[in-house]
């Protein structure tokens, strides 16, 4: 499939600035993801490898980008390794730029064919001081450094020396990829509006009889339609309670009269990813109990909103929204209220997590949970970060009600996540995913119309 690459400028400056982080004269190696066979002749259908595009926008298997770190006069350079040109199998597999093609359309200063790595990295790896890459990642990757590094000692008693240190590569390009920018933020903006009009088709579909897998051809059909090359995951529809399973993706019950259907389902548009949940009634009315617990969640979000400002840390979203769900597990008898005071007395003693289970968001990027580091790892405590402006993330409150003894039996098997993709601003967030209904009463019009 066919995935239109970033513009040539951001990955040449994205390189540079790496390479001016890098020690002087030091050597970066990426390799992109290999293909996989899923059976027989057929492979997965086949995705980069994120750390590789970011760096280069060539979506073609069988690539290694090495950018040389600039030293005195000498300045940085960028070099590719890709697949020759090979026209019989183009024939088959279709077009592939070739050496040439690639450097000169992707901006870099040199490209040689894949299979003159080994030759080249020997000549490289001559006299540099360090080597970076994913340490301990891929074997592959790991065994093919080892061999250059054979190489490049066997030529030793000639006066050249071999890299003395290796460092791992992700620490630098996960900060890197943390702060997204213009050309990034407005294609998530793209995925998440595909993402949000997927959501709301399936909303129009959904009817009592219809099976949860219907519901997800809606939601592929709409992704594929504009121009989503993938889903960026395994839709999750669940509907009943389906959605009190975290991870449920079998999607194939039938959704009945009076159960709610969670959907969390986002598309991956030219390399990045949007990420919505979204929970409605089947009938297209929701009940009472189902109405109450809907509400609490969508406040919990609100305040986890409220917490998303650059400055303060990561953390916070997460607790404004625990705090907002466990006074409602309070007020609607959830939580045993002659045994905790207050909210703060249950999250204390962890009682929320019988309903609420799992983080508020994650970082959202390339990957659907997209790199980077939650803590500050510089300090001995390794408290939260603080959110800086350019960040993306998700904001995912939940609430799961599995039958318990001592849980009202009305809220039983009601499972509610509400999930949007933002980015922190310079005085707030910007929400990308509005278009998404959400509020009870846009959900239940909108689905009286169909
Ligand atoms: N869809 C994966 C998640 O919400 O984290
Ligand atoms: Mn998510
Ligand atoms: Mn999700």
């Amino acid at each position: 499939m066919t995935v239109v690459a970033p513009a040539v400028s951001a990955c040449i400056e994205r390189r540079a600035r790496l390479a001016a982080r890098m020690e002087p004269g030091a050597v970066a190696v990426l390799a992109t993801a290999p293909e996989t066979l899923r059976n027989g002749d057929s492979d997965y259908p086949y995705r980069h490898d994120s750390y590789f595009y970011y760096l280069s926008g060539f979506a073609e298997p069988e690539s290694v980008l090495v950018l040389v770190a600039p030293l005195g006069e000498q300045p940085a350079r960028s070099i590719l390794f890709c697949r020759e040109k090979n026209p019989e199998r183009e024939i088959w597999d279709g077009y592939r730029y070739g050496p040439e093609a690639a450097r000169i359309a992707f901006g870099f200063d040199e490209a040689w064919p894949i299979g003159e790595l080994d030759a080249q990295m020997a000549k490289i790896l001559a006299n540099v001081p360090a080597l970076y890459y994913a340490l301990g990642h891929s074997a592959a990757l790991d065994a093919q450094v080892s061999g250059w590094l054979k190489a490049v000692r066997a030529q030793g008693r000639s006066g050249v020396a071999a890299p003395a240190s290796a460092h791992h590569l992700p620490g630098i390009l996960d900060e890197m990829r943390l702060l997204k920018d213009a050309g990034e933020q407005s294609l998530m903006g793209r995925a998440a509006s595909i993402a949000a009009g997927a959501h709301a088709r399936a909303m129009r579909f959904t009817r009592p009889g219809v099976f949860e897998y219907e519901i997800e051809a809606e939601l592929l059909h709409e992704f594929r339609r504009n121009g989503a090359q993938f889903p960026a995951y395994t839709p999750i529809v669940a509907a009943g309670s389906n959605a009190c399973v975290l991870h449920y993706n079998q999607n194939n019950s039938q959704c009945r009269e009076g159960e709610l259907v969670l959907v969390d389902a986002g598309c991956e548009l030219d390399g990045y990813a949007s990420d919505i949940t979204r929970t409605w009634p089947v009938n297209g009315r929701f009940s009472a109990p189902q109405k109450t617990l809907y509400e609490l969640v969508l406040q919990a979000q609100e305040a986890a909103f409220a917490a998303i400002v650059p400055g303060p840390p990561y953390s916070g979203m997460h607790e404004a929204a625990v705090r907002v769900l466990a006074a409602g597990m309070l007020d609607l008898g959830l939580i045993d209220r002659n045994k905790y005071g207050s909210p703060e007395d249950a999250i204390a003693d962890k009682a929320h997590l019988q309903f609420y289970m799992h983080g508020t968001g994650h970082w959202l990027g390339m990957d659907v949970h997209d790199v980077g580091p939650y803590r500050d790892m510089t300090q001995p405590d390794r408290p939260s970060r603080p959110l800086l402006a350019g960040m993306a993330l998700t904001v995912e409150p939940g609430i799961y009600v599995r039958p318990a003894e001592g849980v009202p039996e009305e809220y039983w098997n009601i499972g509610i996540r509400i999930e949007d993709d933002v980015i922190v601003t310079a005085d707030g967030c910007r929400v990308l995913s509005g278009d998404a209904p959400k509020g009870v009463a846009e959900i239940e019009q909108l689905m009286e119309k169909h």
